[in-house]
């Protein structure tokens, strides 16, 4: 049988398939569709250091292939996460990322600091590419700010360090090298694109936030080919991230320099994919006859 265990870095994962922040809640309410024990991690809704209420309503609308949200970071709040989510999701017996967001790098600092005293966290994941919160994207999309992000959490924080960047840039290669020589041990690529809903009859956005993210199979090849590029410039693991829907797309994430993907969108359609796709993986390597996923990251073919 293939090994489907991976490493990247300092975070080893039982197997590649992960569930995307945002996506899944805090895992209690998807328990009754998903074998959390089977898949490789969760990462539940980013966490901010201060309860935020969200934008206003509407905060999602169905797009063509895809969505568009504009949720806006609404969460209670790290002190609430803390007592409430966490001890929940580090009994599930599956590695948890926690994912955090913060306005400044104190505040980064905070709560990673307090992290370090969670028995259980696998890994920390540092949102700094929201596009739905003023100053969500800001770290994200200058390679310097970025940098001084990861850094300021890896002095404080013994937990493997991810950071999720933006592809609302002209390209995350810098950005990519910069947080990979801050130190972090693994990159998620990519959040969601900027985009945006138009009512014509009422001649109104229909998002309250006007402008939002774009999720879901839309979005694979431009997700993929950002995977890719990164994986052919920097040296740092990938987490794959957008509109993956399918065996077919893990493979195609995986070959294209993954070492570990997230299924995002797909969870809202079919809470249990994820535990399906790690049943199917198993198959899908054996038709490449490889004998881990670790030998088929990158393993892209490009010459004639
Ligand atoms: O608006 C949101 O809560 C989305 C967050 C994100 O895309 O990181």
């Amino acid at each position: 049988m293939p090994d489907l265990a991976v490493k990247l870095n300092r975070l080893s994962l039982q197997n590649p398939i992960l569930v995307a922040s945002g996506t899944f809640g805090y895992a209690r309410e998807m328990a009754a569709f998903v074998d959390f024990r089977a898949i490789g991690g969760i990462i539940p809704k980013t966490v901010t250091p201060a309860p935020r209420p969200g934008n206003p309503p509407p905060r999602t609308v169905e797009t063509a292939s895809g969505m568009l949200n504009s949720i806006g970071l609404d969460n209670d709040g790290f002190d609430q996460f803390m007592t409430d989510k966490l001890p929940y999701l580090i009994s599930l017996g599956t590695s948890i990322i926690v994912n955090i967001a913060a306005k400044t790098n104190d505040e980064f600092r905070r709560m990673a600091e307090r992290l370090n005293d969670a028995e259980g966290v696998a890994a920390v994941e540092l949102n700094i590419s929201c596009p739905n919160v003023s100053g969500g994207v800001d770290f994200g999309t200058d390679p310097s700010l970025a940098a001084t992000v990861v850094g300021t959490v890896r002095e404080v924080c013994r937990l493997p360090v991810i950071a999720k960047l933006t592809p609302n840039v002209t390209s995350v290669v810098p950005i990519a090298r910069a947080v990979a020589d801050a130190g972090c041990d693994a990159v998620s690529l990519v959040n969601t694109f900027q985009g945006m809903a138009i009512n014509w009859k009422k001649q109104r956005p229909v998002l309250g936030n006007i402008l939002g993210g774009l999720s879901g199979p839309a979005i694979k090849p431009l997700a993929l080919r950002i995977v890719w590029q990164v994986a052919q410039q920097v040296q740092v693991p990938i987490i794959g991230v957008g509109g993956i829907q399918s065996i077919d797309d893990v493979m195609e994430f995986l070959i294209a320099g993954a070492s570990a993907v997230q299924i995002g969108t797909a969870n809202f359609y079919n809470p249990g994919i994820a535990g399906q796709l790690v049943s199917e993986l198993e198959a899908a390597l054996q038709l490449l006859n490889a004998d881990s996923v670790t030998s088929i990251v990158g393993s892209l073919r490009t010459g004639s």
